[in-house]
């Protein structure tokens, strides 16, 4: 039996207090409704269908690239109105699975077992035991066990408030059952929608099994409504991916300061010291080290590497065994070859810097081609820019540089090239020759310093 699944962004999540529509705040880099698309997929339905109203334009926009059907609801009158916005696209054949998109841990194992049930004809929701069921539809059950009505808060008697097995508001049924239900929906009740939950009262009278899946864990189903409750979330959803890294042979010096916005592998024993975040696609190899209160966004480390604190790696590739930082900046188009040093108050921007080279303190490196064995001395500068254009530096291999260089690009220096320390390079270095440009230093004889006068 195909599956649709529908997934529900329509609310106008006021308590979020936010220009941003409440589906599109992110957990852990990615917008909370991207993670029960993602989650959706995951089932391989036939498609899924996102409802959606506050803010829709924003979020259509926000998520274009998803490979999602738009469904408008111009009125948000419940979330069994919402579902009935799809059902005139669905085929008769095939079940339905409701997600919500602001609940966005749900796991596709937890839904699994949903899915089977409707397989075999039956209706089947996701409940969940609580300690604080206040707010949640309550599950009313029969003498016999079975699942009789959902109740909501706003319509429940004191002794049905009681009862502590709630509705995550998961539910999964076959498609021709909820065309049905969902066209004699009602909206006479506390809040006056037209609640989904009154299905399950409707299959009970028209002897559809009703059946449930009880939610293994609370996270799955906390849904989003504030930003406490997304800061809750977010360090979930966090000790999630730090235990993850942990059971794949990564050392967290704390898995409670550790943040992944976006997606990380790492070889074994590597090391994460606190503070580090990792943003888009990070690749780590093994027995890498990170220093405290690095960023490394969009960046592949081989192994045996070392960032050192303070360290900022964006859209570079950083060969085994480099040695980065402590407060080094490696920008977009960076590759570094092996054993590269690169040291304190260095930037490099769009370069290649070969093995074994070292640019140790306190350097810009933009737009150049260095090769093997290169040592840059201190203070040195590219010149990449003359106020229109970027200009390459090209330095071969076994350079020396010393001190306080300015290279104005474009420039080359050959193989084995020695260039005195406060050179500034106008024209191409030859290979192997010592190159420098100097005034001649003298001294002044008989100079005095001044004197501060007595007022
Ligand atoms: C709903 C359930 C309740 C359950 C709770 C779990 C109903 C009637 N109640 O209550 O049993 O315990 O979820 O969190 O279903 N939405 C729309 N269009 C609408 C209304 C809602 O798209 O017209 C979306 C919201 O964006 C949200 C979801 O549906 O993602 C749930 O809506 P919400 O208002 O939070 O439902 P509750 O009243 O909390
Ligand atoms: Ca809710």
């Amino acid at each position: 039996m195909t599956l649709h699944v529908i997934i529900l962004a329509a609310g106008q999540g006021t308590r979020m207090r936010s220009s941003l529509p409440n589906v599109l705040h992110p957990l852990g880099g990615k917008a909370l409704l991207a993670h029960v698309i993602d989650t959706a997929r995951q089932l391989e339905p036939a498609s899924i269908h996102v409802v959606y109203g506050h803010g829709g334009a924003q979020v259509r926009q926000a998520l274009a690239h998803e490979p999602v059907d738009w469904v408008e609801q111009k009125e948000q009158l419940g979330t069994g109105h919402a579902v009935d916005q799809v059902m005139p696209l669905l085929p008769d054949k095939g079940s339905v699975l409701v997600l919500y998109g602001d609940v966005p841990m749900i796991g596709a194992r937890t839904l699994a077992p949903m899915l089977e049930q409707v397989r075999a004809g039956a209706l089947s929701i996701l409940s969940a035991k609580v300690a604080d069921p206040h707010g949640y539809g309550r599950i009313v059950r029969a003498t016999h066990g079975g699942l009789a009505a959902i109740v909501e808060q706003k319509d429940a008697t004191p002794e049905q408030l009681r009862i502590d097995e709630i509705n995550t508001g998961f539910v999964a049924a076959p498609v021709s059952r909820l065309r049905h239900w969902l066209a004699n929906l009602g909206n006479d009740n506390a809040q006056g929608e037209y609640y989904l939950t009154d299905i399950v009262s409707m299959a009970v009278a028209d002897r559809v099994p009703v059946h449930s899946v009880t939610a293994p864990d609370s996270e799955e189903i906390l849904g989003v409504n504030d930003r406490v409750q997304l800061a809750q979330l977010e360090r979930l959803y966090q000790r999630r991916q730090a235990e993850r890294l942990m059971r794949a042979g990564v050392t967290l010096a704390d898995p409670g300061r550790f943040d992944v916005r976006g997606e990380l592998v790492a070889g074994s024993d590597t090391f994460i010291d606190v503070n580090t975040v990792f943003e888009g696609r990070v690749q780590l190899g093994g027995g890498v080290r990170i220093g405290p209160n690095c960023c490394l966004k969009n960046a592949v480390l081989g192994d045996g590497v070392e960032v050192l604190a303070h360290s900022v790696i964006d859209g570079a590739r950083v060969g085994a065994a480099c040695r980065i930082g402590p407060f080094a900046r490696i920008r977009p188009e960076t590759e570094l070859a092996g054993r590269v040093h690169i040291g304190n108050f260095v930037e490099v921007k769009k370069s290649r810097v070969g093995d074994g080279s070292k640019v140790n303190h306190l350097s810009y490196i933009g737009d150049t081609q260095m090769g093997a064995g290169v040592n840059v001395g201190a203070g040195t500068i590219t010149c990449n820019y003359d106020g229109a254009n970027k200009h390459l530096t090209q330095i071969g291999d076994d350079v020396f540089i010393g001190s306080d260089t300015q290279l104005v690009a474009p420039v080359s220096v050959g193989d084995g090239a020695t260039i005195g320390a406060g050179t500034t390079v106008t024209r191409d270095v030859p290979a192997a020759k010592l190159t420098l440009s100097r005034s001649p230093q003298k001294t002044v004889e008989g100079w005095q310093r001044p004197v501060k006068q007595p007022k």
